[in-house]
């Protein structure tokens, strides 16, 4: 398999249209914030976060530490720690409608992603990535993934990667995911059935969806979506989408 798929990567370089890896993730209007969730968000400020946040079905006290500035229109928010809009359910019409909207797309993205069969890559490195050198494709693991030490995702501006994690994601203080060969963070997915961890420094990239929650503790930064289905906790972290 992974001489397979290094044989087709390197067709690619040569110029191939073909692009690798598995059929995008539609995100449909759950792509519209950076940091989206159903049971709340909270900041240890000053976190910075570029993108639109939002929280549903939970109210806006399902917002910490934003000190938020709701609008004359009652429908967002801002706040000095997000280059972009906050919402929640509780805003005015039709704020409540657009975000139920956007928590079911991402119910289907993960329903997607998570559903996806015929990994190209099983169980890889047992779980623990820190140090592979990940082309494109599907990868599939049936534990917790760890990356302890910098991990590489290589490939072009056209290829695909889908993570599956049925565990939890954690990666290291200080470690990063780093993108090599052209690869966009918007073409990676990260489906987790178990919490996800980013500790001091550490740095992300790819869309995560979390079927529970997503917390980057100090430093930590994202080249990312954050999707979850509970809660997102962010310490002074940069999250850029
Ligand atoms: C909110 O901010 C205060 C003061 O900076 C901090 O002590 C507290 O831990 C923060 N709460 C959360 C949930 O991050
Ligand atoms: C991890 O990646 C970062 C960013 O590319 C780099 O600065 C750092 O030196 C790498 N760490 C190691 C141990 O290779």
């Amino acid at each position: 398999m992974i001489s397979t798929s290094s044989t087709l990567y390197f067709l690619t370089v040569l110029g191939s249209v073909v692009a690798l890896g598995p059929a995008a993730v539609n995100l449909r209007t759950a792509a519209n914030y950076a940091i989206l969730a159903k049971a709340g968000v909270s900041t240890l400020p000053p976190s910075v976060i570029t993108g639109n946040v939002a929280v549903s079905p939970i109210s806006a006290l399902g917002l910490t530490n934003f000190s938020l500035a709701l609008d004359g229109t009652g429908q967002f928010s801002t706040s000095t720690q997000v280059i972009g809009k906050v919402f929640a359910a509780s805003y005015a019409p039709t704020t409540p409608a657009t975000l139920s909207v956007a928590v079911g797309d991402m119910g289907t993205a993960f329903t997607d992603a998570t559903g996806r069969v015929s990994p190209n890559f099983m169980n890889l490195g047992s779980g623990a990535i820190g140090g592979l050198v990940l082309t494109p494709g599907l990868y599939k693991w049936t534990s917790a993934v760890t990356i302890g030490s910098n991990v590489t995702i290589i490939g072009g501006a056209a290829d695909t990667w889908i993570f599956q994690v049925t565990g939890t994601l954690s990666i290291g203080a200080g470690q990063k995911v780093v993108l090599a060969g052209g690869a966009l963070s918007s073409n990676i997915v990260w489906v987790v059935t178990g919490a996800v961890s980013a500790a001091a420094g550490a740095h992300l990239e790819g869309v995560i969806l979390g079927q529970t929650s997503i917390t980057l503790l100090t430093g930590a930064t994202a080249n990312s979506r954050l999707l979850a289905q509970t809660s997102v906790v962010l310490q002074k972290a940069t999250v850029t989408n």
